[in-house]
């Protein structure tokens, strides 16, 4: 632990790993990076089922300065309140997609009860000067939970996906429910200035509550800091990464197999939210209206398996597929095949190298928190011959990353315009647009974002929120 500061408690649902094992995921990697540092203890899921689940004996893991900490779920948790509420209802309804969001009453109560259990577990474990960091979607009334168990420490919260706008998010039967738990937190972090918006929007015109000059909510008595927080990555440490041996070889076998044709590179867990459909419609297009690419150049899709048992999950893994194939069948001659999927997990050293041999990356989300992956691309390049990154509208990191080439995903005549603009770029202006993307990314880095939203929940001052009840808002 840090010397002079409180012991810092993170809980997300996934937990670690502190190393590198090539799992995919923007949570684990931003934490991993700010808890190597910091040290604390990181409490959450272990990622197992058993009949006793949460009422199973923790599992504690030391690294270092830090614990990891974590509990069981049973099957029913698992599909009532993970792959039920948190990825049936909320996940699609934050990302804007109203129109597959499922709401029902079992796994509302699932969610509510895990959120409970989870509380019930950490409360005994903590200090009274414990600063408590509560990640993402899936624990939006832990904080609300853990006031009940008697906690009157700092909580502070931080969603890595988007917020949706009130008008949308009232479609959740228990959005009341929900936003008003978020107040028992004494600060609440977003990734965007749209998302922060979107939650103060939801507090005034459903909660009947104020904006108060300097990022206060209030609702009722109760006053909440709310902040726009952008995540960043361990920018040096990635670029040490693309500096490694086992990176050189990577980029070096994306060359091998590219036989001196431009590489573009898209990296996205197969999610909905990413665009990857849409994405390949781009490429389409670009081979349709630009028909000098045609065998000059690859497109390598990372896509790594993620929720699949979800049918909406399983539905676009096929989809893909279809379209890919397609679309290979096309444009594919003997000596080149235009698009290749992949859904393994890489080491992040091995990303390093994919990304340092990609002339373009296409991160091309339809709705998503920041993305990662686009910062990791910028950190991996060759500063004297660096790749082009096009950046969706609807993504976080567009609101920084200006100098991307930035693009509507849903319009496939501007993808393609951008990927033959990219492909076509001199190296003058690669290297002037990489320079301006990279001050931003190693300057707002994942300790930057780590220490600037414990700062604030540092300055907020123990026990504000101590008698925290929601039946009063
Ligand atoms: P999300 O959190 O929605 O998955 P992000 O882009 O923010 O999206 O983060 C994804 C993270 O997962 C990045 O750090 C990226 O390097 C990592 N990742 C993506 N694909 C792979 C893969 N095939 N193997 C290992 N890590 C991956
Ligand atoms: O960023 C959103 C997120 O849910 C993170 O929590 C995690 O990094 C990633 O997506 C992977 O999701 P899951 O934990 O459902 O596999």
């Amino acid at each position: 632990m840090a010397e002079g500061k409180s012991r810092l408690v993170v809980v997300s649902n996934r937990v670690g790993p502190l190393s590198d094992e090539g799992k995919a995921g923007g949570l684990a990697v931003g934490l991993a990076d700010a808890l190597r540092r910091r040290g604390g203890v990181w409490f959450g899921w272990s990622g197992e089922t058993s009949d006793q689940g949460t009422f199973r004996e923790a599992r504690t893991e030391e690294h270092g300065h830090t614990s990891l900490v974590t509990i069981d779920l049973t099957e029913e948790d698992v599909n009532g309140f993970y792959l039920g509420y948190a990825n049936r209802s909320l996940w699609p309804l934050l990302h804007y997609r109203l129109d597959i969001a499922e709401f029902d009453r079992d796994s509302d109560r699932a969610y509510r009860s895990v959120n409970q259990r989870f509380a019930a577990r950490l409360a005994p474990l903590l200090r009274e000067d414990d600063v408590v960091w509560v990640h993402d979607y899936h624990f939006f009334y832990l904080g609300s939970e853990l006031r009940q168990c008697g906690f009157k420490g700092r909580i502070g919260f931080f969603l890595h996906i988007p917020f949706c706008p009130p008008e949308m998010f009232t479609a959740l039967p228990a959005s009341h429910d929900v936003v008003r738990s978020m107040l028992a937190y004494d600060v609440v972090g977003f990734q965007t200035e749209a998302d922060r918006r979107n939650f103060v929007a939801f507090c005034v015109q459903e909660l009947g509550g104020e904006e108060i000059d300097g990022g206060l909510v209030q609702v009722s008595d109760r006053r909440v800091r709310v902040g726009t927080f952008p995540i960043g990555i361990d920018a040096d440490g990635f670029a040490e990464f693309a500096a490694s041996a086992e990176a050189g070889e990577h980029e070096d076998m994306v060359r091998d197999i590219s036989h001196g044709r431009h590489q573009i590179v898209g990296v996205d867990r197969l999610d909905y939210s990413k665009g990857i459909l849409e994405r390949f419609r781009g490429f389409e297009r670009l081979l349709e209206d630009y028909p000098e690419n045609r065998g000059n150049v690859q497109f390598l899709q990372v896509a790594p398996l993620s929720r699949s048992e979800l049918e909406a999950y399983v539905d676009l893994r096929a989809d893909l597929e279809k379209l890919a194939g397609n679309l290979n069948g096309r444009f594919a001659t003997l000596d080149w095949t235009p698009i290749q999927i992949m859904t393994r997990g890489f080491t992040r050293r091995a990303l390093a190298g994919i990304y340092r041999a990609a002339r373009v990356c296409m991160v091309t989300p339809l709705r998503d928190g920041m993305n990662l992956v686009a910062k990791e691309y910028v950190a991996a390049q060759d500063p004297s011959d660096p790749g082009v990154l096009i950046l969706s509208r609807f993504a976080g990191a567009a609101a920084e990353l200006r100098d991307a080439l930035i693009v509507n995903p849903y319009s496939a005549d501007d993808v393609a315009r951008a990927l033959q603009r990219a492909l076509n770029m001199p190296q003058a202006e690669r290297v002037q647009r990489w320079q301006s993307m990279r001050r931003t990314v190693f300057s707002l880095t994942a300790e930057h974002w780590c220490d600037s939203f414990l700062a604030l929940l540092e300055a907020s001052g123990t026990g504000s929120a101590s008698d925290f009840d929601t039946a009063r808002i």
